[in-house]
């Protein structure tokens, strides 16, 4: 029989009961403790999991040797419980994003990994969704052509700063920011679509007249080493019938993938790519096998584009070939959880169920990722263009 991983969550709000659940649940772990500094919490989760609960994770430490530590306290906050999970032996964290929202922060933790030769993944949640994994198969695959321009737009309701985490939640919001709640999300994923390729250059704006305990929103422009300009927005002042919404385009010199992520008023959920005319219908096949493979059910399609100019409303001659997903993606906020899991199982950042997606994110994604939120952060307050080294 193969051992059980014995798991401690730290942080046991709304991600963390997700934790606590999704470890209860997974045959190969069990949650032993859960710690919160609000009690009640603590008390409340440990009481649907069976687990032990902790006003101070130092007391859990004391207690428990664990396999695993999962760490979900609010954005500012990850550094102490993760810092201190790593000193009390814990081999292996797994962190909500983001790594951290300071540089200090962000290298303190990735520091301490490398120095107690620990394993940190960070839950970027969306590189498990099934269309992102086709987004990042499309682009890896050349079949855009070399991506010459991106757009990522990912708000939220207003709801979101001023209510999410009750009375707590504009304390919550002033910790964070839309750059550090959300951009962290765009820049991981763009980071693992377009690798090797880094952010070399970062210009933004943002606005601060509504919410007044955090800015109202971040827009910015990243420029990649290779070349690559993507613009990349997230607002906390959307007064709009969904929660999130989310939309990405990225067009290359020879084709244009668009995904309707999280869809808003009058757009479905759906993904297309519309790769190069070169390629033929039997490799068309092929992407869809490779797809497939991964688990990404998406359909190749070889249809005839309907252009309207002016009076005349004709399609094309050329045929375009297409893979095209129409409804929401596979995926949630646990199933990169579940691939850490077999990570830990296989010791490896290459599990068999992670095949072909590049290794899954750790604490120098992380590092990463904050310093191009922060440098988002900086450009916005300054005006100028910031580098990223
Ligand atoms: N809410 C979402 O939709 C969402 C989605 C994806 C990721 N996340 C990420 O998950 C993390 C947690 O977010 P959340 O929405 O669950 O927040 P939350 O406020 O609901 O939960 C955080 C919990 O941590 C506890 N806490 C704070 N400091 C602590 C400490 N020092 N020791 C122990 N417990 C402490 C709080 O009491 C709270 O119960 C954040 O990094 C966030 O960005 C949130």
């Amino acid at each position: 029989m193969k051992p059980i991983l014995k798991v401690g969550v730290i942080g046991v709000g709304i991600l963390g009961e997700h934790y606590a659940r999704f470890f209860h649940e997974h045959p190969a772990t069990q949650v032993v403790a859960v710690a919160d500094v609000r009690a009640e919490a603590a008390q409340r989760v440990a009481g649907l999991v069976g687990a032990q609960a902790y006003a101070d994770y130092r007391d859990m430490f004391r207690q428990h040797a664990l396999d695993v530590v999962a760490v979900a306290t609010p954005d500012a906050f990850h550094r102490e419980p993760t810092l201190a999970a790593l000193a009390a032996g814990a081999p292996v964290v797994i962190q909500e994003k983001p790594l951290a929202t300071t540089w200090e922060d962000a290298l303190a933790i990735y520091e301490a990994v490398e120095k107690h030769k620990a394993r940190l993944f960070v839950n970027f949640a969306n590189r498990a969704a099934g269309l992102d994994i086709a987004t990042r198969y499309v682009i890896q695959a050349g079949l855009l052509g070399p991506v010459i321009y991106g757009e990522a737009r990912l708000d939220d309701n207003i709801i979101v700063p001023t209510g999410l985490w009750g009375e707590r939640s504009r304390a919550w919001a002033a910790d964070s920011s839309t750059a550090h709640f959300l951009l962290s999300h765009v820049v991981d994923l763009l980071r693992w679509h377009f690798s090797p390729a880094e952010v070399k250059e970062v210009y933004a704006i943002s606005q601060a007249q509504v919410l007044g305990f955090t800015p109202d929103l971040y827009d910015a422009y990243l420029t990649f080493d290779a070349g690559l300009k993507v613009r990349v927005k997230a607002e906390w002042i959307k007064h709009i019938d969904e929660l999130v919404e989310f939309y990405l385009c990225f067009s290359g010199r020879d084709g244009t993938l668009v995904y309707n992520k999280r869809a808003g008023f009058g757009a479905e959920p759906g993904w297309r790519a519309n790769v190069a005319a070169t390629i033929t219908p039997a490799q068309l096949l092929a992407h869809q096998d490779a797809l497939l493979a991964r688990g990404v059910k998406v359909s190749a399609l070889l249809h005839r584009p309907e252009p309207t100019t002016g009076q005349l409303s004709a399609g094309s001659s050329v045929l375009q070939p297409s893979l095209e997903f129409r409804g929401p993606s596979s995926g949630g906020l646990m199933a990169l959880v579940g691939r850490f899991v077999d990570a830990i199982l296989e010791d490896t950042l290459t599990p068999r169920s992670w095949q072909g997606n590049g290794p899954l994110p750790t604490h120098a994604d992380g590092l990463r990722q904050t310093q191009v939120v922060t440098a988002i952060i900086r450009a916005a307050e300054t005006d100028r263009p910031v580098r990223v080294d």
